[in-house]
């Protein structure tokens, strides 16, 4: 019998849904982050990073059916990232996070990666 998945074990598709719409909701209102997001397509941003946490933590692969490979750090390269916009995403993340109110070992499995995935994602020095 498989594993269940962490998708599945976090509550499939709506946890993801209430996570992404809560973070972009931070974004709406950072001063830092949004001017950097495309100002016509907040949606469509909210969708797309929907799409690749929910294959990236083992549910469909929807996302790479629409957009390929994932390349995060390439796609990122038309973004100066320093570690003021990386806080200031995990800040927005980390609010989005605890809102889920997961138990305390699923929330530590996804809060640590997405701290790892957003230092991987620096490709600016600090002024
Ligand atoms: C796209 C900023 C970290 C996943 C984007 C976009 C911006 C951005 C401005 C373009 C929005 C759009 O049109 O889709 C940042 C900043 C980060 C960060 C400032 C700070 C470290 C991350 C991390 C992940 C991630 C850690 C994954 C865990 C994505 C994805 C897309 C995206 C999946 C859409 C890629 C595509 O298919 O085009 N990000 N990001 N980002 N970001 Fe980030």
């Amino acid at each position: 019998e498989e594993p269940q998945s962490f998708y599945d074990a976090v509550g499939g598709e709506e946890t993801f849904r209430r996570l992404v719409h809560r973070f972009y909701q931070g974004v709406a209102a950072d001063p830092i982050l949004l001017p950097l997001y495309p100002e016509d397509d907040l949606e469509g941003a909210e969708e797309r990073l929907r799409l690749f946490l929910i294959q990236y933590w083992g549910g469909p692969n929807t996302y790479s059916t629409q957009r390929g490979h994932p390349r995060l750090r390439m796609r990122h390269n038309p973004f100066v990232i320093r570690s003021a916009e990386r806080d200031a995403w995990l800040q927005r993340m980390h609010e989005a996070v605890i809102s889920l109110e997961l138990p305390d070992d699923l929330e530590k499995r996804l809060w640590d990666y997405l701290v790892y995935a957003a230092h991987s994602m620096v490709n600016a020095p600090d002024a």
